[in-house]
């Protein structure tokens, strides 16, 4: 089996989709939900599907306990879900492209620091684009830097707030980081 972390901050939406997506796959398995926030909803959801889950604070990414989860759970892959925090360099250097994360805009538009969440939506909103989308890439230490996998745009109207903007890149999100993910661990990438 190739066994997934997946870490997040949050609501965990692309967390449960991707847990839900290999709930009964032959050779992929999310065995993992690492969070830094103990009132993330993404742990009601690891409940939900019998996933195991942990709370990592930065205190101890720091000291090194989110690498040994990492490492004594036999992780292969690492997927970020909405995980807020940089994760740190002994882990990029241990897992070289077995880190993906999801972005919510067309990297690399939108991207870098302050870039997250609902920044994103209002940044794009504000600018007046015409469109916006998902990135899924490759981590690198740089934030939002590494090679890009796969995006799709969504057409925006004049009229869509930052949270219409939300919905519909996080409809894209749900139904592409599962198959993307899929294939990188297929080696397709
Ligand atoms: C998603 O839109 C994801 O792309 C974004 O946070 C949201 C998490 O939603 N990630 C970032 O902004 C990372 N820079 P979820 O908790 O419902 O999956």
């Amino acid at each position: 089996m190739i066994n997934l972390a997946i870490l997040a901050s949050g609501s965990g939406s692309n967390a449960e989709a991707i847990i839900r997506y290999f709930k009964d796959h032959e050779t992929i398995k999310v065995v993992l939900i690492l969070s830094n926030n103990s009132n993330a909803g993404v742990l009601n959801r690891a409940k939900e599907h019998n996933v195991k889950s942990i709370v990592v604070n930065s205190e101890q990414t720091k000291q090194g306990v989110l690498f040994n989860e990492l490492k004594n759970n036999h992780i292969d892959y690492i997927i970020l879900a909405g995980y807020m925090k940089l994760v740190p360099k002994q882990i990029i250097e241990a897992f070289p492209k077995r880190i993906l994360n999801i972005h919510p805009a067309l990297l690399p538009k939108f991207g870098g620091k302050g870039m997250y969440g609902m920044n994103v939506h209002q940044a794009v909103v504000q600018a007046q684009e015409k469109e916006s989308g998902m990135t899924i890439h490759y981590v690198s230490e740089h934030y939002d830097e590494g090679a890009i996998i796969f995006q799709e745009a969504v057409s925006l109207s004049d009229s869509d707030t930052p949270e219409e903007v939300a919905k519909k890149v996080l409809k894209l999100e749900h139904k592409n980081y599962p198959r993307v993910i899929e294939e990188v661990v297929n080696g397709k990438h």
